[in-house]
């Protein structure tokens, strides 16, 4: 069921950052623009609570009243997201102590230690006290809790609550010992007190390396999980008071230290914040649009934020040209958003994001060429109305994305310094992208029936109960694809010995006795029946034992004619193995021969086009999307009519710079 009743269009609005008769004008413009909903109270903690035991709600009642009388959907903010300066002098607990064993005086946001008493107390107390003044009203769609979660804290406090988790988890000394292999380097524990978080004082490496992967990788399950249970505690809050508003909190894409599979399970809907720069490549943002659509299995999710122009934070902040906004605003909805926002509604006359711009740029009127763009979209998404809201996406590739194996293969020492883990899962993803053909991002324990192949590269840290899941999958007739570094270690970082891929071993039929690694910039060939492409970054020296070779290493190397692709028929169905990073030349083969056995087509069209499908009751939705500022000819096999335009299309297309058509099919 949709969570909302038409789509969001509105963003962060932050009314108590300006006077009074500023917010008139605010109004005008946006109702003009077609907005319907607003983002509040995301950082208003000091003025909402100036001391320890006053609450102040005057402005907040005043901005809700504005709301609520020109009729918006209210997303509401709990504001805890940066600290009051009072809090983190009175009570330095609330203070995180960096990766360097630095503790933190008071100062930016994102930072409150997540294991301090003090924070837990008051954060969940605010959202508390705004959930019973606000939690009633029927404006409210949806409550925001506090701001892109992130970071680690390695304070005191944490360490404590480390040893608490340890305790949980392990239950004895000699579990944890064995689990962190400690004997090396004379690491042995005698007692709980004796164990400290691995920041750069204790077993950390800057350069996000782990001499103790199977601590720092504990480490970060328990950062991640302390931060989550900041989320509940004020989501638990809420819920004395309003018992079925929608909870989310605003992701970050492929952010590293949180595990947002599991944090989804804590929310009633993903959003998140979408922030490509200039030179993203547009698979890498459809990836991460799917991979949010992937945390709930399927469901839509809310682009919490998008920036309606430039950004100010990154290297470049380009503009978004002509068309830009309005093409990546539905590029977000062609892969699942329900919801188009912006950071942010008026940009701020002061302090860090003062060049960023905003729907309302520092000129304060309408005469703007954002503003044009942002009332055009406005217009378009009120015709759209409740279209296509809740539409899933008919997917029948998965790829596996799992945070244990993001954190666990950097963690460890070699065997080569370019790989990694989000790289390696793009370099899959992308290949499908470039057929066009639905590819969800899954968790690595949602249901594979479901899927006709499953993509799991760099599947590095495996663990029993997966491996017999990855074998029964294959055995009832699935397509299996890994690829070198997978199967290597157990949940602790610990090596699956016997010979790689460990618990993989039998489904792929092969045995792989060593990898060779080597910088991107040198190339091995690889030579398939008819075919020749090249393989970098890592070359594994493999023995079938069952599986046939589909490609075999070149000239080059000792390893020259020894197997590097490998595919074998296991049960009903079929599971291969990638030994190399193959280049776009032999992943196009090596994927032309796995989806022949499917029924799935690929579809080439030109450089910059992406089409994407939704369904829902209202029916099958094409979008065609051009990344490009250059008009494209298309032909392709859709009959429908276009919903922003009414226009029927058939077949042959032309499609404008930065052009969009959502196509009904008849
Ligand atoms: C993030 C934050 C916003 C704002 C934007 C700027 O997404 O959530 O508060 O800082 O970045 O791009
Ligand atoms: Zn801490």
């Amino acid at each position: 069921m949709a969570v909302f009743k038409e789509m969001l269009y509105g963003g962060d609005y932050n009314p108590e950052q300006w006077p009074k008769e500023i917010w008139l004008e605010d109004m005008q413009i946006f109702n003009d623009a077609k907005m319907n909903s607003a983002t509040i109270n995301v950082f208003a903690w000091a003025l909402l609570q100036p001391d320890e035991s006053t609450y102040d709600f005057t402005m907040l009642d005043d901005i809700v009243e504005m709301l609520v009388e020109n009729n918006y959907q209210i997303v509401m903010g709990t504001s805890t997201a940066a600290l009051p300066a009072w809090m983190s002098h009175r009570y330095p607990d609330v203070n995180r102590t960096d990766f360097y064993g630095i503790p933190h005086k008071f100062g930016h946001r994102h930072n409150a230690c997540p294991n301090s008493p003090t924070f837990r107390k008051y954060s969940a107390r605010l959202a508390n006290k705004i959930a019973e003044r606000y939690g009633h009203l029927e404006n409210l769609v949806c409550w925001h809790i506090s701001n892109e979660y992130s970071g680690e804290c390695y304070c005191d406090n944490c360490a404590k609550a480390f040893r608490i988790w340890l305790k949980k988890k392990y239950d004895t000394i000699e579990a944890i010992n064995q689990a962190w292999n400690t004997n090396f380097w004379s690491h042995t524990f005698y007692s709980l007190e004796e164990i400290v978080p691995p920041n750069y004082l204790g077993d950390g490496i800057p350069n996000g390396k782990a001499s103790f992967a199977g601590l720092s990788l504990d480490y970060s399950r328990f950062n991640s999980q302390s931060i989550m249970q900041n989320f509940i505690d004020e989501r638990e809050a809420i819920r004395e008071f309003d018992p079925k508003t929608p909870v989310t909190a605003n992701l970050m894409g492929a952010y590293k230290p949180l595990n947002y599979f599991e944090f989804a399970k804590e929310m009633d809907i993903v959003s998140w914040d979408a922030y490509p720069s200039f030179d993203t490549p547009f698979s890498y943002s459809s990836m991460m649009h799917d991979l949010m659509r992937g945390l709930k299995d399927g469901q839509s999710f809310m682009l919490m934020e998008q920036t309606p122009n430039q950004q100010n934070w990154q290297p470049f902040n380009s503009l978004k040209r002509p068309g830009q906004m309005r093409q990546m605003s539905y590029h977000a909805v062609a892969h699942g958003a329900d919801t188009v926002q912006f950071f942010q509604l008026r940009q701020s006359v002061g302090a860090g994001e003062k060049f960023h711009s905003a729907v309302i740029g520092h000129v304060g009127n309408k005469e703007t060429r954002v503003l044009r763009e942002v009332t055009q979209l406005g217009n378009e998404l009120q015709k759209l109305g409740g279209a296509l809201l809740d539409a899933r996406t008919p997917a029948k590739i998965g790829l596996i994305f799992d945070w244990d194996n993001y954190w666990a293969l950097e963690y460890a020492i070699g065997p080569n310094v370019e790989l990694k883990y989000v790289d390696q899962i793009h370099h899959y993803y992308k290949e499908i992208y470039k057929r066009n053909i639905p590819i969800d991002l899954i968790a690595i324990d949602s249901d594979f029936s479901q899927y006709d192949v499953i993509l799991a590269p760099c599947l590095y840290l495996l663990n029993d109960k997966t491996a017999q899941k990855i074998e029964n999958y294959t055995k009832d007739g699935g397509i299996f694809v890994t690829s070198t570094m997978s199967g290597l270690v157990d949940e602790n970082d610990n090596i699956h010995l016997g010979g790689y891929p460990g618990p993989l071993k039998e489904v792929a039929g092969i045995w792989v006795e060593e990898f060779d690694a080597m910088p991107m910039s040198k190339k091995i060939p690889v030579h398939f029946t008819d075919t020749m492409g090249h393989g970098t970054l890592l070359c594994d020296i493999i023995h079938l034992e069952g599986a046939q070779a589909i490609a075999t290493y070149g000239e080059g190397e000792f390893y020259q004619g020894m197997p590097v692709i490998t595919s074998h028929s296991y049960g009903k169905g079929q599971a291969y193995y990638v030994g190399t990073m193959l280049d776009d030349q032999g992943m196009e083969t090596l994927f032309n021969q796995i989806l022949e056995a499917t029924t799935l087509t690929s579809l080439y069209l030109p450089e910059g086009i992406e089409v994407t499908e939704r369904c829902n009751d209202n029916g099958r939705f094409k979008f065609i999307l051009n990344h490009l500022g250059k008009e494209q000819q298309l032909s392709i096999d859709i009959v429908g009519q276009d919903l922003l335009t009414d226009e029927n299309v058939s077949n042959d297309l032309t499609v404008a710079p930065y052009g969009v058509k959502i196509i009904k099919l008849a």
